[in-house]
């Protein structure tokens, strides 16, 4: 098996005859990438939260168009990039070594000290600098990317007075052509007993799994390979889950929003911002607080809910979406309720040969809906607490259906059934919340860790409760919800 992909506007071929045959699967494109010369990006972190390995990859936007995404190349085994246009630092000056318009206004503004950073913000401004429908200064273009010598400040700079590409712009050629599709990745040499796969199909990748126990599915792995890069875990397979197309599927029927396992975040947001206006109010304030958009270009909706981490971001907003997920193995698909998906501490309902194939979002949508997370820093970071909420009143303005769950206030992300149970029929008032924030201390069993104590936990719980009282009740912010 040989692997192929255009690196910097150039084939690259890596394979048995090739430099670099029989690579760990585990190694990643960041690895590869400095053992192969190509040292501009950088390893800051490992983790996925410093941004200084960020290269840009040649993606597709919700509508087929090509367009550039960075993304952590720190957290992508290099047979992920199989069949995929990649573009690093070293890539994006001209073929005379002038510079790109966002590296002279690095130059120009002082955008760079010691360069550990630089090679990222670069990677991150140039995928900016080119995105489609770029409308003035995006602090999110910069978010995933930190540095320790500016001050921010100038890079920041940078970023507010990006220029528009010009109409002869020749990156422009590239974002003309369709974005390639993924290749599959089927067995090929490897130096040890793992091996990486990449299936094009759901057959295939059930096939994968019985052949090999102990294989673990990676959807963006921006889970995964911190496990793999920190903890130095292998496994005997990896099998990567961005070829299968009914995972990449996004559909809307009047009964129903059903959202691909394996569609990027970013791809979500970008699909909520165009079209539903509030119809997934909480799911589209969730967005923009999940980690950064190198992270969101390649984390998934499956992928999270898998890790069943009781500090997962997305589970709390798709329970109260009443969501549920379609399961599939080898032996056929189910549908379950995610209020029943979750059972311990990490661990779900899902066997060893099953893969989440979607998630399906029940419509109407609740009406009135937030999503609020409590972490040390407003962005990119885990959270502490997370609350969402969702509410219908029935004509009388009283509770007709309420929805409330936490991250960080058990072993799973919990639905507080007895809270709800308590709110129908009562009307929407500061006493009923008083009389629901008492029955919320007997939900879960908060812990006490470097983020914050259980009692402060549970505090913030209630308080939470009572900003989503606040917000739709009688008031200005009322008027903020979803018509
Ligand atoms: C820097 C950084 C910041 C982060 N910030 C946040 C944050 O703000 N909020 C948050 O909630 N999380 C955060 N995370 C965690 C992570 O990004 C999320 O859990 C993400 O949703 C994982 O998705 P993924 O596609 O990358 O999963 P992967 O890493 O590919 O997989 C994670 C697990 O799910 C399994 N899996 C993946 N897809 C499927 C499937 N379709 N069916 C069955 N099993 C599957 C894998 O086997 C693996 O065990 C962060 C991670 C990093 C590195
Ligand atoms: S090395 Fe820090 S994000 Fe990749
Ligand atoms: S310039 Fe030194 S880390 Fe950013």
């Amino acid at each position: 098996m040989t692997l192929r992909f255009v690196l910097n506007g150039a084939p690259v071929t890596v394979g048995p005859d090739r430099p670099g045959a029989g690579l760990d699967p585990h190694v990643t494109l960041l690895q590869w990438l400095r053992a192969s010369g190509k040292t501009g990006s950088k390893e800051g972190c490992a983790e996925g939260e410093c941004g200084a390995c960020a290269v840009a990859f040649v993606g597709a936007d919700a509508e087929g168009r090509a367009r550039f995404e960075p993304v952590n190349s720190c957290l992508v085994p290099l047979w992920t990039v199989n069949g995929r246009n990649v573009v690093t630092v070293e890539g994006i000056a001209g073929p005379g070594g002038e510079l790109h318009p966002v590296q002279e206004a690095m130059v120009q503004r002082g955008g760079s000290q010691c360069g550990y950073c630089t090679p990222g913000f670069v990677v991150s401004l140039f995928c900016e600098y080119y995105r489609p429908g770029r409308a003035g200064y995006d602090p999110e273009s910069i978010s995933g990317n930190l540095c320790r010598c500016t001050g921010y400040r100038p890079i920041a700079d940078v970023a507010r007075a990006l220029p528009y590409p010009p109409a002869d712009d020749p990156w422009l050629a590239t974002l003309g052509e369709p974005p390639l599709p993924p290749a599959a990745v089927d067995s090929y040499d490897s130096p040890g007993p793992a091996r990486f796969e990449r299936p094009l199909t759901l057959t295939r990748a059930f096939e994968c799994l019985a052949e090999c126990p102990g294989a673990v599915l990676m959807a963006g792995g921006t889970d995964l390979m911190v496990y793999a890069n920190q903890r130095y875990e292998r496994w005997p397979m990896l099998i990567a889950l961005d070829g299968i197309a009914e995972l990449g599927r996004y559909e809307e029927t009047p009964g129903e929003i059903v959202i691909g396992a394996g569609v990027a975040l970013s791809q979500i947001e970008e699909r909520l911002a165009a079209k539903h206006h509030g119809e997934l109010a909480s799911l589209e304030a969730l967005l923009p607080l999940f980690s950064s958009r190198l992270i969101r270009n390649r984390a998934t909706l499956g992928g999270g809910l898998a890790t069943a981490s009781p500090i997962g971001d997305s589970a709390p907003v798709l329970l109260v979406l009443d969501a549920s997920v379609t399961i599939a193995s080898a032996a056929g698909s189910r549908r379950v309720a995610l209020s029943e998906f979750f059972l311990d501490y990490r661990k779900t309902v899902l066997g060893s040969g099953d893969v989440i194939v979607s998630v399906h979002l029940p419509r109407p949508t609740p009406r009135w809906q937030r999503f609020y997370k409590v972490s040390k820093r407003v962005m990119d970071d885990i959270s502490t607490v997370a609350g969402a909420f969702a509410l219908d009143r029935d004509s009388d303005g009283k509770v007709e259906r309420l929805r409330v769950a936490y991250g960080g206030i058990a072993a799973t992300p919990l639905r507080a059934r007895a809270v709800e149970r308590m709110a129908v029929g009562r009307p929407w008032t500061g006493e009923t919340i008083a009389l629901l924030a008492r029955v919320l201390e007997g939900v879960g069993t908060p812990m006490s860790d470097h983020r914050g104590s259980g009692a402060y936990r549970r505090a913030v719980a209630g308080k939470l409760l009572e900003r989503f009282f606040f917000e739709t009740s009688e008031g200005p912010r009322a008027a903020e919800v979803r018509p």
